[in-house]
């Protein structure tokens, strides 16, 4: 048992360690014209205004668009991130900065082809359809636009997304607004399968009521989070998800879903297991196998 549980470990590390990104500063005053157009054209499609942020960022609003000043280099302004050699613009974090308005499919955002970290997260840019677009940053490792605003059916595009590490798209709409976010069956199943770096899947709230769970054996051997809140999943959610070899923390909760918990054997390294009031999951079941669970690094179970 020991020794499986070191060869787990020993896979995580391997796996975590070949995607580890390479350090960039933003101390280069390079900024390709290009990019700093499109980086302006975009600010200027967008307006600013906190009353939605308000609730969901508290301290942590920073308008920082607000620091973008013409003439100057796009590397030095607020949220954005360049590679030191090239200048490229690889980084883009407007997380929690109160830009109001729409993104659509011409938005100039979709002109940063060397985006590696894409982060809108708590902005209000409802009801923008979320735009096929999103599948020309082919070398993202990071994107975050939970909370944001984006509506519709994700396209089939996400699966050009071949080097995400993270993809946070969880309470797309946040409570306000009734359009979550549909993640279609087969979408998901082709997405899921081309991921194959994912460790970080968030998907709170997004409508995934025609995805089969059995597509979550698909995943990334790399998957390190897993959370799943209000789905609309349905069905019986396969037990090998339990066997992944990196998996950390786990949360399913308020999906229609039927679990059976492995009842031996829980070798995957668990350090947190979330599984909050599923509203079919044989209690009895859980903390009988949670009596085998020898994983030494395991933290918190939530029921
Ligand atoms: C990245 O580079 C910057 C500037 O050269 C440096 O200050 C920072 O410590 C580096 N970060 C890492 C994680 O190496
Ligand atoms: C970006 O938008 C902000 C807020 O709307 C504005 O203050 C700023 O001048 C704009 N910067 C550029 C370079 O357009
Ligand atoms: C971008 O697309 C939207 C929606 O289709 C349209 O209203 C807008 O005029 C377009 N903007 C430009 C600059 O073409
Ligand atoms: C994507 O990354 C590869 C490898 O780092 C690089 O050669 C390529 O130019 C990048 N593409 C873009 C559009 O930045
Ligand atoms: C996405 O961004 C929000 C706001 O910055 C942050 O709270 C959240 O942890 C991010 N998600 C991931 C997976 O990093
Ligand atoms: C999967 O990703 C690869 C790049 O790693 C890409 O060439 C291929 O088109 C993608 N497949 C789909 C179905 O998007």
């Amino acid at each position: 048992m020991k020794g499986l549980l070191h060869l787990y470990f020993v896979l995580c590390v391997l796996l975590l360690s070949s995607t580890l990104s390479s350090n960039s500063s933003a101390s280069t005053n390079l900024c390709p014209r290009d990019q700093s157009l499109a980086l302006i054209q975009f600010n200027n499609s967008l307006s600013i205004d906190c009353s939605a942020s308000e609730y969901w960022c508290l301290e942590h609003i920073q308008k920082k668009t607000i620091s973008w000043k013409l003439g100057t280099s796009c590397c030095l302004w607020d949220g954005v991130n360049c590679e030191s050699e090239t200048g490229n613009v690889i980084g883009l974090d407007l997380s929690c900065s109160c830009l109001i308005g729409s993104i659509f499919s011409n938005s100039t955002l979709f002109l940063l082809h060397h985006l590696q970290h894409l982060n809108l997260a708590y902005n209000d840019f409802f009801p923008s359809q979320i735009a096929s677009e999103f599948g020309h940053f082919t070398n993202l490792t990071h994107l975050n636009i939970s909370g944001s605003g984006f509506t519709g059916i994700i396209p089939l595009q996400f699966s050009h997304l071949s080097k995400l590490v993270s993809l946070d798209l969880s309470d797309s709409t946040n409570i306000y607004y009734a359009d979550d976010l549909i993640f279609e069956g087969h979408v998901f199943e082709k997405v899921l399968g081309n991921l194959t770096k994912l460790q970080h899947l968030l998907l709170d709230e997004v409508d995934m009521s025609s995805v089969v769970p059995t597509s979550f054996l698909n995943m990334s051997s790399s998957i390190r989070t897993l959370t799943f809140w209000f789905n609309g999943l349905q069905g019986k959610f396969p037990v090998d998800v339990f066997l992944f070899p990196c998996l950390q923390r786990f949360s399913l909760t308020g999906n229609d879903i039927e679990i059976n918990f492995p009842k031996v054997n829980w070798s995957a390294p668990l350090r947190s297991l979330e599984v909050s009031s599923l509203m079919y999951s044989s209690l009895g079941e859980v903390t009988d196998s949670i009596g085998n669970l020898k994983s030494p690094g395991i933290g918190s179970f939530f029921f």
